[in-house]
């Protein structure tokens, strides 16, 4: 690309030696990409340089007003050998909603994947070997106006970091402890729910923080005006079997549309569950717990994939569902997922992008 330069580091760093102990997120590969924007000049001065730190004004918004948003994808290695991401275009409409909501200029959306595929290809033997980790991508924008006043600002940095990475929960396929929040919230509708920015994250780590206080892994959302809605879980999307349907909450506005929910909902569709995405309140939910209806629960995301949920607790009811196990929907979702990135499965929908 020739408006995109690179910078190739002095000093490349050893590759993670046991890739069984990855976790996520803590490791960043050689290289980064950095793209400056500036009022009058737009995005520009495009480069892949080491990773390193950045400087910012100590005013810049971000610091102050949360002006920021993010995406999550990954780069798996696939077992014919090419490197491959999964639905990526997604990623980038999805980025550009987020930049449209929160007053970010938006960027080209070739340039952002053409200047990611050039990015790992500078850092593919960063892209772990060993079966069930990848490469995280976090393409991120924040706002760097040296400026305290609250409106949007002039300066941004968009960036990709790189993580080789495992299971994003210390369980990996065994099912989670899921604690539904009955005080705190989220999103509300026409607040930023439904995008990606730093904000929503901030203000979830209080309950998140007591959740795990008890023994639970994540949150589950309940609705910002009723509390009786279920809405997602704090990193993922939600599903429930109750009998033969498969729930999963609509889109309302306040929650994130998941590329993996997306994903999911399309699978089993093509498999001929039946699957509806409606209003399913705590109360609808925890009956189907208690008569037995409830089969399986389990969350979706890029660095949950499929997680299995074994236990509910909301006030003082704790439900377990399928006997702490994962159920067959979930298994077959994981493997057929998980098969279609690391093209081990047929890919009916042409979700791969093998990166070239
Ligand atoms: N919901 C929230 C709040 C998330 O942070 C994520 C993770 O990105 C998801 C859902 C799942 O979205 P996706 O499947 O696009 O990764
Ligand atoms: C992802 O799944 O990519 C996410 O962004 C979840 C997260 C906040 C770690």
């Amino acid at each position: 690309m020739n408006n995109l330069s690179v910078e190739l580091t002095k000093t490349p760093k050893a590759k993670p030696a046991d890739e069984s102990k990855l976790g996520f997120g803590q490791i960043f590969s050689d290289h980064m990409l950095l793209v400056k924007y500036s009022k009058g000049k737009g995005w520009h001065d495009a480069k892949i340089t080491p990773y390193q730190p950045i400087e910012l004004w100590p005013a810049a918004s971000v610091l102050h007003y949360s002006q920021s948003i993010f995406e999550g994808m990954k780069a798996y290695r696939a077992v014919d050998g090419t490197l491959r991401m999964f639905r990526p275009e997604e990623n980038f409409k999805r980025l550009a909603n987020s930049c449209r909501r929160m007053c970010i200029p938006e960027m080209d959306q070739q340039f952002q994947m053409e200047s990611l595929v050039e990015l790992l290809k500078v850092d593919q033997d960063w892209i772990p070997k060993s079966e069930g980790t990848s490469l995280y991508i976090r393409p991120f924008i924040i706002a760097c106006k040296n400026f305290l006043g609250v409106h949007p600002a002039d300066d941004y940095l968009y960036m990709v970091i790189l993580s080789p990475s495992g299971a994003y929960y210390a369980e990996g396929l065994n099912p989670v402890k899921i604690y539904v929040e009955p005080g705190y919230v989220r999103a509300v509708r026409g607040g930023t729910g439904e995008v990606k920015t730093g904000a929503n994250y901030a203000q979830s780590l209080k309950a998140q923080e007591e959740a795990e206080e008890q023994g639970y892994t994540q949150v589950l959302w309940l609705d910002g005006v009723e509390r009786k809605y279920i809405e997602e879980v704090g990193a993922m999307n939600v599903f429930f079997v109750i009998d033969d349907e498969i729930v999963t909450p609509q889109l309302t506005g306040s929650i994130l549309p998941g590329i993996t929910r997306k994903s999911a909902v399309e699978l089993l569709k093509h498999w001929g569950y039946k699957v509806s995405e409606r209003r399913l309140s705590i109360d609808e939910l925890e009956e189907a717990a208690k008569t037995g209806r409830l089969k399986e629960a389990f969350g979706t995301g890029t660095a949950a994939v499929v997680s299995p949920i074994g236990q509910l607790k909301y006030g003082d009811d704790v439900f377990t569902v399928n006997d702490g196990k994962i159920g067959e929907i979930s298994q077959k979702l994981y493997d057929n997922l998980t098969g279609i990135q690391y093209g081990k499965v047929e890919d009916p929908f042409g979700w791969s992008y093998i990166i070239k």
